[in-house]
């Protein structure tokens, strides 16, 4: 099969035949002589490219910041909420617009997700309705900035202080994003990045949570590897360095030095290629078929965009048929998200529970190419194939 793809990969490439793919990481020299300096070092695990690219994302993000690196931004989230003192008999918000991460986490601690559903303009958790969904038993609400465009967080920070709740936000797509000028990571009580292959910054696989609390970062830091405190051996008069204790339970989230490596360089370049993913919007935004929704924007803010994605009314052409007519152009498309309480598994659970703007419009909204790699020449393509089916479809 994968040598198939291969040679039908090759075909396209020798005969000039476009494919865009709907994401890709942009990989330079730079990353494979920092990865290389890693492999020729010896030291592939945890270590000081690891201690480095906490540091750089905590100047990234500004004054007060502290970084906790994790093989996941699942497992930030999952480790924030323990922070938090999340578990059993409590509730958290979280969007039903996002991936499994967001919701799936607050299950592993033995608390129970409370779903929220969206705005039409953004596909942000609609922060008018939190207020009805608050309990006595909620203890954390978690925004997700969808695509890469903030949530409003002045109403959602209000309202948390207001009913003592903590917010955790999931920045998976929001790395470089600004709410009202200021960084998203410099807000909440802790924000998590992911550093996914398809992310803005990305390293394969990894995450980390940041915070102003650096009590909350040291916790996030102790469980992520076993509850283990290796600086135990200073307290212990006499010890090696190679005596540690292990205070607490814990688990296995390390980053490790290869995946911090091309973070490193990631980073470096991160605001050249936002600007570069906020050029590519322009241009989409000047090209689509007038027909087609496009995504929220806001002077106000900074979007990241890490999803571009459009909504195509049913009566002119279905989703997923606008999807296999790009197919068989060769441009990449997905959908983000399935909104979770339309997955068998929260279906059980939310059935009572109406999410009107989540339903009317889950099967309009396709994802496009949206890459800082890809050429004006791709996007034209990608722009004339998209308003060319929709003439069609008439
Ligand atoms: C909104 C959201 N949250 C969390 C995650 C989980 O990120 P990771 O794969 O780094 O655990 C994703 C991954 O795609 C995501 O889209």
């Amino acid at each position: 099969m994968r040598k198939k793809a291969s040679r039908e990969q090759e075909r396209r490439f020798q005969m000039k035949i476009k494919n865009i793919p709907l994401s890709r990481p942009s990989i330079t020299e730079k990353e494979i002589k920092q990865v290389t300096e890693v492999l020729m070092s010896g030291h592939l695990t945890t270590g000081l490219k690891v201690t480095e690219f906490e540091e750089n994302m905590s100047n990234y993000l500004g004054k007060g910041i502290y970084s906790a690196g994790l093989n996941s931004c699942t497992a930030g989230l999952y480790l924030s909420l323990l922070a938090c003192g999340v578990g059993e008999g409590d509730e958290v918000i979280v969007p039903t617009w996002t991936f499994a991460a967001t919701a799936h986490v607050v299950y592993w601690t033995g608390a129970k997700p409370v779903l929220c559903d969206v705005k039409e303009d953004s596909l942000n958790l609609d922060e008018t309705l939190l207020e009805r969904l608050v309990t006595p038993k909620t203890k954390v609400i978690i925004p997700v900035h969808f695509a890469g465009f903030p949530c409003e967080m002045d109403s959602i920070m209000t309202l948390a202080r207001n009913h003592n709740l903590y917010v955790i936000e999931d920045a998976a797509h929001a790395i470089g994003t600004k709410y009202k000028g200021k960084n998203i990571g410099a807000i909440g009580d802790a924000t998590v990045f992911s550093f996914y292959a398809t992310k803005n910054l990305a390293c394969g696989e990894g995450g980390m949570v940041v915070s102003k609390n650096k009590k909350l970062i040291q916790q996030v830091k102790k469980t992520l590897y076993f509850g283990i405190n290796k600086e135990a051996y200073k307290k212990h008069e006499g010890k090696g360095r190679w005596f540690y204790d292990i205070e607490s339970m814990g688990y296995k989230f390390n980053l490790d030095n290869i995946h911090a490596a091309i973070g490193l360089s990631q980073l470096e370049k991160l605001d050249p290629m936002n600007e570069r993913r906020r050029y590519i919007a322009h241009l989409y935004k000047d090209g689509l078929d007038k027909r087609i929704v496009l995504p929220k924007d806001s002077k106000e803010h900074l979007h990241s965009y890490h999803l571009f994605y459009i909504r195509v009314d049913k009566s002119i052409i279905s989703r997923d048929e606008l999807a296999l007519k790009l197919q068989e152009k060769n441009i990449g498309s997905s959908v983000h998200f399935i909104p979770l309480h339309k997955h068998s598994f929260y279906q059980k659970r939310f059935s009572k529970q109406q999410f009107p703007v989540a339903d009317r419009i889950h099967d309009e909204v396709l994802s496009i190419p949206m890459f800082p790699d890809m050429s004006n020449e791709d996007v034209a393509y990608v722009i004339e194939n998209i308003n060319g089916i929709l003439r069609k479809a008439l």
